[in-house]
């Protein structure tokens, strides 16, 4: 069964709480938080203070998405906020490796993630130091978009990568996740699920997180 990494981003902030305790009782694994800086995105959307916070109330794990430029300046607010899993963007990363390694030594999980034009294979020679890699299926920076089919060969590519070099690292799938592609992004190899836009919009959010961890089942 897929982790399902619900994107905080598309709650509702006036009732965050609810959310909250919403995702807590629902059969979902972890939260998805994703920061932007209106810098590396088009967006902005909230940082430390309102992590730290949720992170009073969240009883899962927190997967903190950045999608900033310079992202190695915040490692350790990120981690005082409570972030369980630090996620960077390989494009605003110029010293991968030494980020990485920076990040699991303030004891997180490290990720990177992957734009949609970012071909996997130039992670091939740090696959081993990565625990999970995100790959955009929308362009990142806005809940609600449309899913990039080029991302379902990109998740094989990465597994079949992953798989060769003996790593560890779980892929995760980010943007357009919806109950009707969820079992083919996890038959392609994806380990983990991010959906903002589906469990938040519907009628009955904890049931569709229930639905997406069916997936492939
Ligand atoms: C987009 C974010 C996503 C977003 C996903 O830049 O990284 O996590 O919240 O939202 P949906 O599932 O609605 O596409
Ligand atoms: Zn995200």
């Amino acid at each position: 069964m897929p982790i399902i990494a619900p994107s905080m981003l598309s709650a509702d902030f006036l009732n965050l709480g609810r959310d909250i305790e919403m995702v807590n009782n629902s059969e979902a694994d972890w939260f998805h938080l994703d920061v932007m800086d209106g810098r590396f995105v088009p967006n902005i959307s909230y940082g430390m203070p309102i992590i730290a916070q949720m992170k009073k109330m969240a009883t899962k794990t927190m997967d903190v998405h950045l999608m900033i430029v310079e992202p190695e300046k915040y490692f350790e607010d990120f981690k005082k906020a409570g972030a369980d899993i630090l996620t960077v963007h390989y494009e605003a990363s110029t010293h991968l490796h030494r980020s990485l390694q920076a990040i699991k030594a303030l004891g997180m999980k490290a990720g990177v993630s992957l734009n949609p034009h970012t071909p996997v294979h130039l992670l091939e020679d740090i696959i081993a130091d990565i625990d999970l890699v995100l790959i955009m299926s929308v362009n990142p920076g806005f809940g609600g978009q449309k899913f990039i089919q080029q991302a379902l060969t990109k998740i094989s590519k990465l597994k079949a990568m992953i798989t060769a070099s003996g790593s560890n690292a779980l892929i995760e799938v980010d943007g357009g996740v919806t109950l009707d592609n969820a079992p083919a992004l996890v038959a392609a190899g994806a380990d983990a699920l991010v959906a903002g836009n589906t469990v938040f919009s519907s009628p009955d959010p904890a049931d569709t997180i229930k639905k997406l961890k069916q997936a492939g089942k």
